[in-house]
């Protein structure tokens, strides 16, 4: 299969020099709403500060939603006019804004996102769009060479509000910016061809530098400058033969007049999984729980050469396991732990291990591993995309490695419920049981989405005033998973102006009831964005699991704002219940318009590190049947996967932390420790754990969970040299 990465978009970074930006630090902020704050003579003296690339909750406005302001001062130098090469607009960057925004610099309104509750056509969040508005040098209201106001009116709608996702500046649109840099990536083929194109209507001179380095050894195998003139209107094409290995890509081009460049670094995707081999191999979680009476449905993960032939001694009465797919199905009405004892043979070999059974309250004792359509098609989920999904986890092997769960997010509903108000699905799910019916007898799981409000966060009918007839609904359908997701729940909130913590709990209560009456399991995953410390309660509303984050996107600054923060909540995860810092953001992600993941192949590697340790709900959110080579190793390793399924069900902790890196251990049912060392900055880092300083014994055997490599006895410490935003993720044992 030919698989191109198109990387555009991916790592371009404009190496401006600092007198050509203004970099927009210290705003002054305050929450609420008047319309003077907009004007350049506002006194603002008495206002806090904050930081601009970082939402207000965690900023000591915890639990706020609703009206804040943020006013920069800042002086308009006119050597940044003098400095461009084209003088025409300044670009106002204001990375991302939770939810909405109208943006006013010396009082002008220069641009909006998203929309408030007093206009027109009421709140609408856009929370996931980047903010860069355009303001023509010759307004009238620019004051060059004196001090400016930017004044950024803000919306939140629930979550955690304001300004993130990068630091703001003001700069000059220039030549440069008419230059894009694509990268093309044939994988298999080891080849990378650069585009360069102009996108204005004059010739553009400049210099493109290429230069490879083998990561492993620092040597650099290719430094080649080129003089090129770029036509209007063109591009121009260089292909690059990259040698095998650990091989980083760096290309930049200087634009001649301005001496400005745009740059993008490539890390080549390595692969690091062994391949499977032949002889059996029983992987996934050795723990299952049911609830008396509900249908058991079971499919034992195994990788090794096909066909192979299942047994399993010990099953109680009221189980059956299919030899030839390994699904076991069945009910059990006694409470109790089974032990069972699953063999796997083929032409090649043998595998046993023991799984067990537990019949009580309990499900999910491992984090739920699966698929959610969310990060991936947005509101345009459908029933063939779901199948093709579905298809491929089969297909590629996915589901030997333990996972199930297919989960819809948002976007299923129809407009309208029915005269009897009974919700069903929009005319992209023509048939939910029988969706059901497919996906169970491949031996995947269901699951669905909706809200406790009257609308999702798409739009779509929510549960208000139906929970128990949709409830219904679902087990009719077969479901087996609901992510719950509050939404537009807020509105109902505040109209009934009880702020307790019981209101915020109740909607969720009122769905922990309606679940429990039904004649099958339904997961039961709480979604509100970490309100409330939901981790402290999301238990006594049996939630399987939380989020304890706003919502994921696929960028360093979102996947490791929200990783790396998660250390203080570890002794709320355990069986049954876990806390879930949001979906896995690998291969192609998009939310209605996949791309490839804007990751690095490291931060990959320390995104399921990470969750492995964290002992997150893994729920892939990429287009499954489009899985390249390098995504499928990350998703396939049993050794970093039995991490995040161990049967103690501990979160890992950070044990330390520096400025540039971190150490998160693991503790294992096994005795054994799982330790993530990550380099949290921007270059290599040689780091060292020493086992004294964590209270772990001489000696300590080591192996390497992605390489799946015994490194030998380490007498006092263990060193490593770690790549930038990359891990070193190993296991320890006497
Ligand atoms: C919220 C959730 C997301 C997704 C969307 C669907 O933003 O946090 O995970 O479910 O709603 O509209």
């Amino acid at each position: 299969m030919k698989i191109f990465l198109f990387l555009s978009f991916l790592c371009i970074a404009s190496l401006l020099q600092a007198q050509d930006k203004i970099i927009l630090a210290d705003p002054e902020f305050i929450t609420g709403n008047n319309d003077h704050w907009k004007d350049i003579s506002f006194d603002d003296s008495k206002w806090k500060t904050i930081r601009p690339n970082i939402l207000w909750e965690p900023q000591g406005y915890p639990d706020y939603n609703g009206y804040a302001w943020y006013r920069f001062h800042f002086r308009l130098p006119s050597s940044l006019k003098d400095n461009s090469f084209l003088k025409d607009s300044l670009r106002i960057f204001l990375a991302k804004i939770d939810d909405a925004d109208e943006t006013f610099l010396n009082g002008e309104k220069i641009g909006a996102t998203g929309s408030m509750p007093e206009d027109k056509e009421g709140y609408i969040g856009a929370y996931n769009v980047t903010r860069e508005y355009h303001v023509a040098t010759a307004s009238k209201f620019l004051r060059w060479d004196k001090e400016n106001v930017l004044a950024v009116k803000v919306y939140d709608g629930g979550g955690g509000g304001g300004m993130y996702g990068g630091h703001p500046y003001i700069d000059m649109i220039d030549i440069i910016d008419a230059i894009s840099l694509t990268l093309q990536h044939a994988v298999e083929k080891n080849e990378v061809s650069v585009i360069i194109t102009n996108q204005l209507g004059i010739n553009i001179n400049g210099n493109l530098h290429l230069q490879i380095k083998d990561r492993k050894n620092n040597r650099t195998i290719l430094n080649k400058n080129i003089s090129l003139v770029l036509s209007p209107l063109k591009s121009a094409y260089k292909n690059i033969e990259v040698p095998e290995g650990e091989m980083e890509l760096s290309i930049s081009f200087k634009e001649k007049n301005t001496g400005k460049i745009k740059s993008l670094v490539y890390v080549m995707p390595y692969i690091l999984t062994p391949l499977p081999g032949d002889v059996p191999r029983i992987n996934g979680a050795k723990i299952f729980g049911v609830r008396p009476g509900s249908p058991f449905l079971f499919k034992i993960p195994v990788t090794g050469k096909k066909p192979l032939l299942y047994h399993v001694d010990n099953l109680p009465a009221g189980l059956q396991v299919d030899a030839a797919t390994g699904i076991i199905t069945g009910t059990l009405s006694n409470r109790g732990e089974y032990k069972t004892q699953v063999t796997v043979t083929n032409n090649a070999g043998k595998a046993a291990r023991e799984f067990t059974i537990i019949v009580g309250e309990h499900l999910s004792l491992t984090p739920p591993m699966g698929w959610n359509s969310w990060n991936c098609w947005g509101l345009s989920v459908s029933a063939e995309k779901v199948k093709s999904s579905a298809q491929a986890l089969i297909d590629k092997g996915l589901a030997d490695h333990g996972w199930s769960f297919m989960n819809i997010d948002d976007g299923w509903e129809a407009e309208k419920r029915s005269a009897d108000s009974s919700i069903y699905a929009n005319e992209k799910f023509p048939d939910m049981k029988d969706l059901g019916n497919w996906l169970h007898a491949k031996g995947l799981k269901f699951g669905i989405y909706s809200s406790p409000g009257t609308q999702t966060c798409g739009g779509y009918s929510g549960s208000y005033k139906n929970e128990v007839s949709d409830a219904n609904t679902y087990s009719g359908w077969g479901i087996d998973y609901l992510k719950y997701d509050w939404c537009s729940y807020d509105e109902v909130y505040k109209k009934e102006g009880d702020t307790t913590l019981a209101a915020y709990m109740k909607p969720y209560r009122v769905m922990q009831q309606a679940l429990k009456i039904q004649p099958r399991d339904i997961n039961y995953s709480l979604c509100q964005y970490g309100m409330k410390d939901v981790w402290k309660w999301g238990n006594q509303v049996s939630g399987n699991s939380w989020r304890t984050t706003g919502d994921i996107e696929d960028t360093w600054e979102s996947l490791s704002s929200i990783g790396f923060n998660q250390d203080k909540l570890f002794s709320y995860a355990a069986p049954g219940h876990w806390n879930d810092p949001d979906m896995l953001i690998v291969g192609q992600v998009g939310w209605g318009k996949p791309h490839p993941t804007r990751l690095t192949p490291d931060e990959q590697y320390t995104h399921i590190s990470l969750w492995c340790l964290l002992s997150s709900p893994l729920l892939i959110g990429c287009d499954i049947s489009k899985l390249d080579d390098f995504t499928l190793n990350l998703l396939s390793n049993d050794e970093v996967l039995a991490v995040n399924q161990d049967v103690l069900g501990k979160q890992a902790r950070r044990i330390k932390r520096t400025a540039t890196y971190q150490i998160w251990l693991k503790e294992l049912e096994d005795g054994s420790k799982a330790i993530g060392i990550f380099n949290l900055g921007e270059t290599y880092q040689t780091v060292s754990v020493n086992w004294h300083e964590f209270g772990i014994s001489d000696n300590e055997k080591v192996r390497d969970l992605w390489r799946q490599k015994d490194l030998g006895f380490f007498k006092n410490n263990f060193i490593s040299n770690v790549a930038p935003h990359g891990v070193k993720f190993i296991k320890i044992w006497k």
